[in-house]
């Protein structure tokens, strides 16, 4: 579940209201989550995509990777997970079937959680996804909303998957690239997740958390910004890239959907520093499987980055600007 799309979809489709009802449809948040006793409550989500890599395992590990980060993403931690597969039975053998199932396995065991069933169907294109459910105790919920002016703003994973997925489609590089890209987008938020819960925990003031997917940085950020009332300010150099999209960028190589979110959220985007073109294209790159996003107290958000790295952490992560008072939604990219 994320932002866009279904929201326009559900848009005049009344929704039924539920006291326990945590986060609903309504607010672009990563998934559903409804109290079901003063201690816990339950975080549901679903995502599913037709593969972006060639091999069958990787696709699996990447999907699993993918919907359990809307877990996270909300500060919970997984508990089950159910298949979503869609089969060309007609044109595929049933072994890459297989391997997408055992990809996504290996992700679900990895996050703690347990796969427990699920449904395929007969269909012209391979599909996979999980729907995934959570635990989180109610007070502890990380929404949209929350980020306050003179928060830091920290990114767990280096931007430019989609731009990189684009030069490899279009034969433009070597399989090092793609390994390199696999590496991110298999890797969980869950390290990320639970470091941010051990700083809450003595005491860190983390306020908002999203996951960075398909619209992009920008995107995500916007929605961010629009449901905690406050603009943002970037620091482009701050920013994880990964190794040589700057250079695709340059040559052109850019996905449609980067295309398409820079000009949805362009507007939002306020005193441009001149010749940071390239890095809003950046910005707007979809990513798959992406890192958290997270508004912390600068104390919390140092510590946070301190415990990635200390404890192995392997991808970029960065403090990337800060939360600041200002027409809601702003960016001021510098
Ligand atoms: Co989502
Ligand atoms: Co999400």
């Amino acid at each position: 579940m994320g932002p866009g799309d279904l929201s326009r979809i559900l848009c005049g489709i009344t929704l039924p209201k539920d006291p326990n009802l945590i986060v609903g449809a309504e607010t672009s948040d990563d998934a559903g989550v409804y109290r079901l006793t003063d201690e816990i409550a339950l975080i549901q989500t679903l995502d599913f995509f037709t593969p972006i890599v060639d091999d069958p395992f990787s696709f699996g590990q990447i999907t699993a990777a993918n919907a359990l980060s809307d877990v996270y993403a909300m500060g919970g931690r997984p508990i089950l997970a159910m298949n979503i597969l869609a089969c060309p039975v007609k044109t595929m053998d049933v072994s890459v079937f297989r391997e997408v199932i055992r990809g996504g396995l290996d992700k679900v065991q990895e996050a703690g959680a347990l796969l427990v069933g699920g449904h395929s169907i007969e269909d012209a294109e391979l599909k996979y996804g999980l729907s995934v459910t959570g635990v989180v105790h109610p007070d502890q919920v990380l929404l949209n909303a929350g980020a306050r002016p003179g928060d830091r703003l920290i990114l767990t994973k280096p931007l430019g998957i989609g731009i990189l997925s684009t030069a490899i489609k279009g034969n433009l590089t070597g399989p090092e690239v793609e390994a390199a890209i696999v590496e991110v987008m298999v890797t969980l938020n869950r390290l990320a997740a639970e470091v941010t819960q051990e700083v809450r925990s003595r005491g860190g003031e983390v306020h908002s958390c999203t996951d960075v997917t398909g619209f992009g940085l920008l995107g995500h950020l916007s929605e961010m910004l629009l449901a905690s009332g406050v603009a943002a300010r970037i620091f482009g150099k701050q920013i994880p890239v990964l190794a040589g999209v700057r250079d695709f960028v340059d040559m052109g190589i850019i996905p449609e959907g980067a295309h398409v979110n820079r000009k949805h959220y362009a507007a939002a985007i306020v005193n441009r520093s001149a010749g940071l073109d390239w890095l809003e294209l950046i910005l707007a790159d979809p990513q798959t499987s992406g890192g958290l996003l997270i508004a912390a107290s600068p104390d919390a958000a140092a510590a946070i980055l301190h415990e990635l790295r200390a404890q192995g952490y392997p991808l970029a992560c960065a403090d990337i600007g800060e939360i600041i008072a200002g027409a809601p939604g702003a960016i001021e990219l510098v």
